[in-house]
């Protein structure tokens, strides 16, 4: 995969995904720079990749924190060649139970926090740079008590076309991808609901979840110069899941709830 050396910022980089990320693109030669909630996280991290990768915390949310990490590292390192919002969460809850906090901060972080990221990103890229946003089979596919990870990361799609269109100009490119089932920190709590997992499998034509590095190759490539011809692009890294259907979480919450009863009787 040809690349110019490029410095690049991951945000939500030191976990799962973004992490698989920033190992591919720290050793092709990118300058790494890995931003997350979680600073002491992003610092170990960096300095398992070892220099010149540097570690920041960042909350996506917070403009001013955004445009002060964007500043300090146009100060320390100059334009900016690549930017990947990895940053994400989630809070399941039918539409009649979920909270409104609980909506809202899915959507901050998912949706306003992508926004501010290319928002950011626009300002500190070089002309011809990058931007990668982590959307989601969600993104296309509904789930059941899904409904605010669902919309933004649906919204997460359409922003990657509108920052596309806008920064063509400049020749920046903005893309999207969207997972399937993921083994990480974030789907942790699916892993404890008997059933769950294999029936997203048994819902995937290639046959198994995905690995942050099935994630990770495909950020690292639309972040070099192969992919200088993509933008406004979404692409699907789900073993053919959404040609299929996704697992219901409630029901599979309420045979856990049976069984257990059962078995207590
Ligand atoms: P993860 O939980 O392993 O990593 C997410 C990282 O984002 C963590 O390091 C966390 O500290 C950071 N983060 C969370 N909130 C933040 C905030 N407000 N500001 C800054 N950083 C924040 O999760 P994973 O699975 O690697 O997810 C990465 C992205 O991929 C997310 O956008 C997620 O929605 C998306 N995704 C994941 C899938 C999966 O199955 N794991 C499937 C589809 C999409």
């Amino acid at each position: 995969m040809s690349t110019s050396t490029q410095v690049a910022v991951i945000i939500g980089g030191a976990s799962g995904i973004g992490w698989a990320t920033a190992q591919l693109m720290a050793d092709r030669g990118d300058t790494v720079i890995i931003a997350d909630l979680d600073g002491a996280a992003a610092n170990a991290r960096a300095a398992e990749l070892g220099a010149p990768a540097t570690g920041y915390r960042v909350q996506v949310t917070d403009e001013i924190a955004m445009r002060t990490l964007f500043d300090t590292i146009n100060a320390e390192y100059g334009p900016i060649g690549a930017v990947v919002d990895c940053a994400g969460i989630s809070r399941p809850g039918t539409i009649a139970e979920l909270s409104l906090a609980d909506w809202q901060a899915t959507v901050d972080v998912c949706l306003t926090g992508a926004f501010l990221s290319v928002k950011e990103a626009a300002r500190s890229l070089r002309d011809g740079g990058s931007i990668v946003l982590v959307a989601s089979l969600n993104g296309r596919q509904p789930g059941v008590a899904m409904s605010a990870y669902c919309s933004a990361k649906a919204g997460v799609l359409m922003l990657a076309e509108v920052a596309a269109m806008e920064l063509a100009p400049r020749g920046i490119r903005v893309n999207a991808v969207n997972p399937g089932f993921v083994h990480t920190p974030l789907t942790q709590g699916a892993t404890l609901v008997p059933g769950l997992v294999d029936e997203y499998v048994e819902n995937t034509p290639l046959g198994r979840a995905g690995t942050p590095e099935d994630i990770g190759q495909t950020i690292a490539f639309l972040t070099s110069d192969a992919a200088g011809w993509m933008t406004g692009a979404a692409i699907d890294l789900n073993g053919g899941a959404h040609t299929m259907r996704y697992p219901n979480i409630v029901q599979r919450i309420a045979d856990m709830t049976t069984t257990s009863t059962t078995n207590e009787g």
